[in-house]
């Protein structure tokens, strides 16, 4: 089918397939349409259309509670179409990804699934191919049996890789985590969608760096560490971060952290904010070097960056209130302008 967008700028034909999202056949043929979540429910991928022309595949997607739907509107990234048609993208396309790396289909299957803490799952899909992505980048993931795809963000990073490394938090009741937690996943097939997200990365701009995560958000925070610790980041700037969670049975990567420090030579700090209990005495010889502090992420961030920002870019990824918390700390006290924060809400 071929779809004819419509932006304020430019104007793109789309090949989609049968059943194919509409905003995946645009990602996929390099037209920077507007979207966040790539997963219904952030509401930036809406476009209007005729009706009749493009059907959504989950009505009740929270995004939707941002549509006009008498006004034909609709999510992008939910919806396919029956026939060629036209559509209207009215939000503003996005910066394209530096490298240019276009998103693309790929097959695979899970391995190495192990448990990181009593709710919290580390997992590889070796892919049938190879996927060039950015550090902080997510892909959007399918299994048999599922409804729809979940956005999760690689914890490695190799410029092109047949491996990708994630972690997933349980939702009780969950889709992908009953899946997960509760199936026998080992083994089994996965189809991805990726690289997606613009919370990337990119060591030639030369700045410090400060990352805040809320528990599996670190997941594209370590993908960072791991490209910005290969690329002699810190060699020549500084890198501090704040990783949340709620106890210390919460904390996990405790030790590949620690050795991002040992490699930094004294310019990475990392700190463990515990936001329901108070840090044992234990933690710190357990831990030497890392730091741990009491309160809320974002909290724990404003107090101890203080006045030390500078012209840091920051990444933030975690819950939606824990992101929308930092972005407040950072815009507010840190003065950082939007293009120096960049964030994935995970909800
Ligand atoms: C950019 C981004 C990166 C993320 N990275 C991570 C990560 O690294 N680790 C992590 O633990 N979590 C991550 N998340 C959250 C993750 O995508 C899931 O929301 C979470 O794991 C819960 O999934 P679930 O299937 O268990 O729960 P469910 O409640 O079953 O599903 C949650 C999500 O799945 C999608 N979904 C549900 N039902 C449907 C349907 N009928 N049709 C279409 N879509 C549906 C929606 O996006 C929904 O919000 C990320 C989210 C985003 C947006
Ligand atoms: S990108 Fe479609 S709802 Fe978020």
């Amino acid at each position: 089918m071929k779809i004819t967008v419509r932006t304020k700028h430019q104007n793109y034909t789309v090949a989609c397939n049968e059943g194919e999202r509409i905003l995946y056949a645009a990602l996929r043929s390099g037209a920077p349409l507007p979207y966040e979540c790539a997963t219904g429910t952030c509401g930036t991928c809406k476009a209007r259309a005729r009706p009749g022309d493009v059907r959504s595949h989950w009505q009740s997607a929270p995004g939707s509670s941002y549509l006009k739907p008498e006004r034909g509107e609709f999510l992008m990234c939910q919806s396919t179409a029956h026939a060629d048609c036209e559509i209207l993208v009215p939000g503003k396309p996005a910066a394209e990804v530096a490298g240019g790396l276009l998103p693309e289909y790929l097959k695979g299957a899970l391995c190495d699934l192990r448990m990181l803490t009593h709710d919290v799952a580390a997992f590889d899909v070796k892919l049938d191919g190879t996927m060039a992505f950015r550090a902080g980048q997510f892909v959007a993931v399918r299994t048999a049996g599922l409804e729809g795809y979940r956005a999760y963000s690689m914890v490695n990073h190799d410029e092109r890789t047949d491996r990708l490394s994630f972690v997933v938090k349980r939702l009780p009741g969950g889709g992908f985590s009953n899946w997960l937690f509760d199936g026998s996943p080992q083994n089994q097939p996965l189809e991805v969608f990726g690289p997606l997200g613009r919370a990337t990365y990119d060591p030639s701009e030369g700045k410090d760096i400060l990352c805040i995560a809320g528990g599996s958000g670190i997941a594209g925070i370590m993908s960072i560490l791991a490209h910005s610790t290969r690329a002699g980041h810190f060699e020549q700037h500084r890198g501090r971060v704040f990783f949340g969670v709620r106890g210390m049975r919460d904390v996990f990567f405790h030790e590949e952290l620690s050795d991002f420090v040992t490699r930094a030579g004294g310019n990475l700090e990392v700190t463990i904010a515990l936001s329901d209990e108070e840090v044992p005495a234990s933690a710190q010889s357990d831990y030497p070097r890392l730091g741990f502090a009491t309160g809320m992420v974002h909290l724990v961030t404003s107090e101890r960056m203080s006045d030390q920002y500078g012209d840091a870019v920051a990444f933030v990824a975690g819950p939606p209130p824990m992101v929308d918390g930092t972005l407040r700390v950072l815009i507010v006290e840190g003065r950082l302008p939007a293009s120096s924060i960049r964030y994935d809400k995970f909800g």
